[in-house]
């Protein structure tokens, strides 16, 4: 089988693309490097031996979609490429209602038109807003904080209707809780250039000594020690979850919700002392104001995923902070 995989050479993509390749897929990229570097294409050679087929440019862009997949056979999609900064998103809005929006709806009417009507995609935990009950269930009331989940949530509202419209289409929505950690060669992994915007990256900057301190947004939550609680998924954990989610979208038509998450909820002071003990390294911290849109805890019932895709997350805590260090320390 051929799966097409649009921002494969991104975090969650280049992962994805190790696990397809390692279990007898062929895979072809899509990229524009506007969040990724070349240098990941050798990487995935390198842990699977094996090659893919890379197109360079825009998902936007009609004209490379339609020579794709007048190229190539393609079977299925996993849609990945779209910008996820949440803070960005609020200062530039327009930019991620046209990437995010425009990427999909242009690879949809590509796919439609070669017939090819299988299709992951990647939305978020995001679109639960801030839950009223916990551990969340896909069936909970979906809003939003920011334009960067309204995208998520608005993509799949025009997948819902897609479906309406063609029942032909198979389409599974995964949505992610907090992925973290790296593939285990320390190849590739997270390593954002400017300063980052979520935890796990910035530990691990502050443990290289590349930044000072960690600025904990936050210790009077209504949570276990006052900090904000999220569900960490070990991202090879959840690139696994895609090769479920394709055999479902290749095995029955319809539109399903997936979370893939661990359904474990860890404090932003849980993450720092595991990350301390497991790498032994220091982390500064220092406890600020909240940081403004955050909610205080948020975590997965996974129980869905286990029982319609035989999914479950098996990494812990410790393996995702290993992972992560690893990854930076290799790659400085
Ligand atoms: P990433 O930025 O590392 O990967 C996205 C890739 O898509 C990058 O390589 C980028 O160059 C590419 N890209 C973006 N727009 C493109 C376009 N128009 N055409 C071609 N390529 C394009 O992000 P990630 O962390 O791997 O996330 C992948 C997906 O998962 C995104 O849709 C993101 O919103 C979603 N997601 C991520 C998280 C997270 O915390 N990482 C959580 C929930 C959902
Ligand atoms: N945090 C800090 N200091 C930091 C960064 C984060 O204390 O420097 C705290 C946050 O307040 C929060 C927790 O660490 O309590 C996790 O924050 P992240 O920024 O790592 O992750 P979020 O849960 O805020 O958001 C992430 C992605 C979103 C995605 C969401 C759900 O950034 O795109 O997970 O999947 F929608």
């Amino acid at each position: 089988m051929k799966i097409l995989v649009t921002g494969g050479t991104g975090y969650i993509g280049s992962h994805t693309c190790v696990e397809l390749l390692n279990n007898g897929y062929e895979v072809v990229i899509v990229d524009n490097f506007s969040n990724s570097k070349p240098d990941v294409l050798d990487k995935i050679k390198e842990i699977t031996s094996k090659d893919v087929i890379f197109y360079e440019g825009d998902v936007c862009d009609k004209e490379l979609m339609n020579k794709i997949f007048d190229e190539q056979k393609i079977d299925a999609v996993i849609h990945f490429a779209g910008y996820k900064a949440v803070g960005e998103s609020v200062k530039l809005p327009l930019m991620y209602y046209r990437n995010n929006l425009d990427s999909t709806i242009t690879l949809c009417e590509v796919m439609s038109s070669h017939n090819v009507k299988k299709l992951v995609f990647s939305s978020s935990a995001t679109v639960y807003g801030s839950p009223k009950n916990l551990p969340i269930k896909e069936d909970f009331p979906l809003s939003t904080t920011n334009p960067y989940g309204t995208t998520k949530l608005m993509i799949e509202g025009i997948l819902k209707d897609l479906y309406i419209s063609d029942n032909e289409w198979s389409i599974a929505v995964l949505r992610y809780f907090n992925p973290i950690g790296a593939h285990e060669s320390g190849l590739i992994g997270e390593n954002p250039n400017d300063i980052p915007n979520n935890l796990m990256p910035y530990i691990v900057k502050v443990a290289t000594g590349e930044l000072e301190c960690l600025s904990v947004f936050g210790n009077d939550y209504d949570t276990k020690d006052g900090t904000g609680v999220r569900d960490y998924i070990h991202v090879v954990d959840l690139s696994k979850g895609h090769l479920k989610a394709i055999e479902k979208v290749n095995s029955s038509n319809g539109i399903d919700y997936y979370n893939l998450g661990t359904g474990n909820g860890y404090s932003v002071l849980e993450i720092v002392e595991n990350f301390s003990k497991v790498n032994g390294v220091k982390v500064n911290y220092k406890i600020t104001d909240r940081r403004p849109g955050d909610i205080a805890e948020c975590y997965a019932d996974p129980s869905y995923a286990k029982e319609k895709l035989d999914w479950a997350a098996e990494k812990g805590i410790e393996e995702m902070c290993r992972d992560a260090y690893r990854f930076v320390m290799r790659n400085k």
